[in-house]
């Protein structure tokens, strides 16, 4: 017994060493096929009843998507040596709720888009009401996947990551910024209200996304409070770019209908500051990003990666 657990031990540190020696693209492309068979083995499989709620789910997670949440919980837990098929576990649970997210988002009451992901969206292919359930159900199953495939972890550090995520997700969080997003239409919004519906409706889940993967490492009060203001800076970021990405970028390349910010008169910071000023923004946050990184060293690597990832995506 005691050679098993040392050889264990070796060969964890080995494949640390493996990972941290890996370049970014093939880390990242590691990562989102774990995360795309969890999903895969996760989700209700095609054929089980009610079929078409089934398929409509598999259809809206499966299969494309940056994985950016997923990426980012597992870069903040390796910050804190946890283990990787541990944070396949909140690393689903964010995406999940990010897919529902997107559906509802989709909708004809909310932005009425066609096209998501490069294939028609969940209520195009389906229905509008398939779509709203298959919100409904993928919401609950991220819950259902915190909540039950965590065995091991100390209760009270699991109920913490499952209250995080209901935070993140709800009025206070990603569905309250979608009603302010909503409201906003055709207003025109100052540049710190433009920010807080920001934080809201994007930052929330990213923010959750890395505290969660610290959650499943020995990651402690200081270490979360300096990885939230990481984690603030890169969630307004990344809708910074989505904003400015539908002005600058092309439907084929996005897989999402370009221009319908103007096209639906939405608050964003190109049409408040214009696309300059809204790049300047973008390249401050960035920097502030790296800087509140500091303190973890070269531990932090993928997050300082992944970071620059955010900026110089094309989709
Ligand atoms: C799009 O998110 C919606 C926003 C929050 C801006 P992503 O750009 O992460 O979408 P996928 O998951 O890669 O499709
Ligand atoms: C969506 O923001 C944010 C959420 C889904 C919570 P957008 O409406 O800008 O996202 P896209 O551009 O449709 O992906
Ligand atoms: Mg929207
Ligand atoms: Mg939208
Ligand atoms: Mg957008």
């Amino acid at each position: 017994m005691p050679t098993v657990c040392v050889i264990s031990i070796q060969s964890l540190a080995a494949s640390r060493k493996a990972d941290t020696a890996m370049n970014f693209p093939d880390w990242m492309s590691g990562i989102q096929q774990r995360i795309e068979s969890s999903l895969d083995a996760t989700l209700p499989a095609n054929g089980i009843a009610p079929t078409r709620l089934h398929d409509a789910m598999r259809y809206s997670v499966l299969g494309g998507g940056k994985r950016i949440r997923p990426l980012l919980c597992h870069a903040a837990g390796s910050i804190f040596g946890a283990d990787i098929s541990v944070l396949d576990v909140p690393a689903m649970a964010v995406e999940l709720m990010h897919a529902y997210s997107l559906v509802h988002d989709d909708l004809p009451c909310m932005d009425d888009d066609i096209l998501r992901r490069g294939k028609p969206t969940c209520h195009v292919q389906f229905d509008e009401t398939t779509a709203l359930l298959v919100g409904d159900a993928l919401q609950t199953l991220a819950f259902q996947t915190l909540s039950d495939r965590l065995t091991g972890m100390a209760p009270a550090r699991q109920l913490d990551m499952l209250n995080l995520l209901a935070i993140a997700s709800g009025s206070r969080g990603m569905a309250g910024g979608q009603a302010i997003d909503l409201a906003a239409v055709g207003q025109q919004l100052t540049l710190s209200e433009l920010e807080f519906m920001h934080i809201h409706k994007t930052g929330a889940l990213i923010r959750a996304s890395v505290l969660l993967g610290a959650h499943c490492g020995e990651a402690m009060p200081d270490d979360l409070e300096r990885l939230g203001h990481f984690a603030n800076r890169i969630g307004l970021l990344f809708q910074v770019i989505d904003d400015i990405l539908d002005t600058e970028a092309s439907t084929s390349t996005l897989g999402k209908t370009a221009g319908k910010d103007a096209a639906q008169n939405k608050p964003t910071y190109v049409n408040i500051l214009g696309v300059g000023e809204a790049k300047s923004k973008a390249a401050k946050l960035r920097q502030d990003a790296h800087d509140a990184l500091a303190p973890f060293g070269e531990a932090a690597n993928r997050l300082h990666e992944l970071t620059d990832y955010i900026v110089e995506r094309n989709f």
